[in-house]
């Protein structure tokens, strides 16, 4: 990717059903905002732990309050459990504007037993069709797991 955006970092979660995913990092209250969700999205544990839910008529998220050119990025991420269909959970970095930069996870939550798809995707100055799909071979409910992206002058992996 040619382009050198700063690309601020922003975990969300949206719509349909009622349940609860859990994200952890660096310190929360330092590094991030809660930028949606009236309530639904809370930081505990001295910064540590943040938690994101959805009701009926709203998801939650929060943003980075720093932007970053170029960076590895660590999320520890626990996903909707149980009947999560209908749920998205996308952890990405994007920059501002129509010709906008970003990095995407987004995890398409599934019935109880099917598997969650990873959803990949990066765009460059506005242009996207770059997605990928993956089938996880875990559960990425019953534990946190390590969601990474490192994005350097030279690739994005
Ligand atoms: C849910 O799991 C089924 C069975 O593996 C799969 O065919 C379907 O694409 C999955 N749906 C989503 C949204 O991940």
């Amino acid at each position: 990717m040619a382009s050198m955006s700063y690309l601020s970092l922003v975990l969300m979660i949206t719509l349909l059903i009622n349940s609860c995913m859990v994200a952890l990092g660096g310190n929360f209250y330092q590094d991030f905002d809660v930028t949606w969700g009236d309530g639904r999205g809370e930081i505990l544990n001295n910064g540590q732990l943040l938690t994101l839910s959805l009701d009926k008529t709203s998801g939650s998220g929060f943003q980075s309050k720093n932007e970053y050119l170029f960076g590895k990025i660590d999320m520890q991420i626990k996903l909707v459990p149980g009947n999560s269909a209908g749920t998205v959970t996308a952890y990405y970095l994007s920059s501002q504007g129509p010709t906008h930069d970003e990095i995407d996870f987004e995890f398409l939550g599934n019935l109880s037993g099917d598997p969650y798809i990873l959803h990949t995707n990066v765009f460059s100055q506005g242009k996207g069709n770059r997605e990928q799909q993956f089938y996880l071979w875990f559960d990425p409910t019953a534990d946190f797991h390590t969601y990474s992206i490192l994005w350097n002058p030279q690739r994005i992996m």
